[in-house]
């Protein structure tokens, strides 16, 4: 008989039919996201399940799941799966890492250009028939030309966001957890290796691209956030939990940076309300790799990686080759 999987969303009918050759499937058919309750249940007797970065699989659906021996997720960021618990009960994780690199840093520069040149308010007021006001300073914004691009985490997404600047002629500032090699910051429009604060300072525009972590927990909060121009923007298309929502709302309120673009929030989908009554924000519901090519690649990735998983050879992707050994 062939092995168990459970995908957790409704991906394209060709990846469930890739899988249905290898696998007794089962997929939520619903548009909902499962409840923790529900997937619990759903696991209990499956050899692999694929999941979305809606769907938490943590220490209890692990312990409650005896058969499981591979985790798949659709993303490139995998913080809604318990690495430690997977790896201790022998069972292999993998994402879906750079077929999705260009088309979230498009996605980024998408939420900058808004962002800054205020082009979602400004529709919503030309929506609401307000354009009889206009009037020489309406919607004032910043230029990205010539600018200062400030990147917080300088993996293969924000070297390709880094890239792209060179046609807005801006000086590009980074900081990583480690410094990248020279061949590659001259790849990346020559970006120059700064401290976190100065990268606060200086930039003009400042784009998130860090995994989310318990170290990178709030690395924008209330202070990171005094540090930087008044006149700058922020753009977030990394995770929610990052950024401290509650802070970044006041500063927002306050006009101590000038605009944001997120793509992410703390506690998605049920994200701070008080976003919506700010019109200084781009707000995007977590579609940064949402390019028609690259959710099929994902999901094809995630499928591939399922496949070689529970046919006993190394995935493409395994984040955990320790579960290996365990298992
Ligand atoms: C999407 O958020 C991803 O991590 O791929
Ligand atoms: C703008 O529409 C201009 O003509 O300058």
């Amino acid at each position: 008989t062939k092995p168990k999987v459970f995908v957790t969303r409704a991906v394209f009918p060709d990846v469930l039919e890739r899988l249905s050759a290898h696998f007794d499937v089962e997929c939520n058919q619903s548009d909902q996201i499962f409840s923790p309750g529900e997937l619990l249940e759903k696991m209990r007797d499956v050899d692999g399940v694929f999941t979305t970065p809606s769907e938490r699989v943590g220490a209890q659906e692990i312990a409650a799941s005896p058969r499981l021996k591979a985790i798949c997720n659709m993303a490139v960021g995998y913080n809604n799966i318990d690495l430690d618990a997977a790896t201790k009960a022998g069972i292999l994780v993998t994402n879906t890492p750079d077929v999705l690199n260009e088309t979230t840093a498009d996605f980024a520069w998408a939420l900058l250009l808004a962002a800054a040149r205020r082009v979602t308010e400004s529709e919503h007021w030309l929506r609401a028939g307000e354009w009889k006001k206009w009037r020489f300073d309406t919607f004032l914004g910043a230029d990205i030309h010539g600018a200062t691009l400030g990147i917080l985490g300088m993996g293969r997404i924000g070297q390709a966001i880094a890239r792209r600047s060179m046609g807005f002629d801006m000086q590009v500032i980074y900081h990583n957890r480690s410094r990248l090699a020279p061949e590659l910051e001259a790849r990346a429009n020559n970006a120059r290796y700064v401290s976190k604060e100065a990268l606060l300072r200086e930039a003009d525009h400042l784009v998130l691209v860090l995994p989310y972590s318990a170290a990178s927990h709030h690395a924008i909060g209330a202070a990171e956030l005094d540090l930087m121009k008044p006149t700058a923007t922020l753009v977030n298309i990394a995770r929610g939990g990052i950024v401290d929502d509650a802070a970044l709302i006041a500063a927002l309120k306050a006009g101590r940076i000038a605009a944001a673009g997120l793509d992410v929030f703390e506690n998605e989908p049920a994200f701070n309300p008080d976003f919506l009554a700010l019109s200084n924000v781009a707000l995007t519901p977590h579609i940064a790799s949402a390019s028609e090519p690259t959710r099929r690649a994902m999901a094809n990735c995630a499928a591939d990686n399922l496949i070689a998983a529970l046919s006993g050879a190394m995935p493409p992707n395994l984040l955990n080759p320790a579960a290996r050994v365990a298992g």
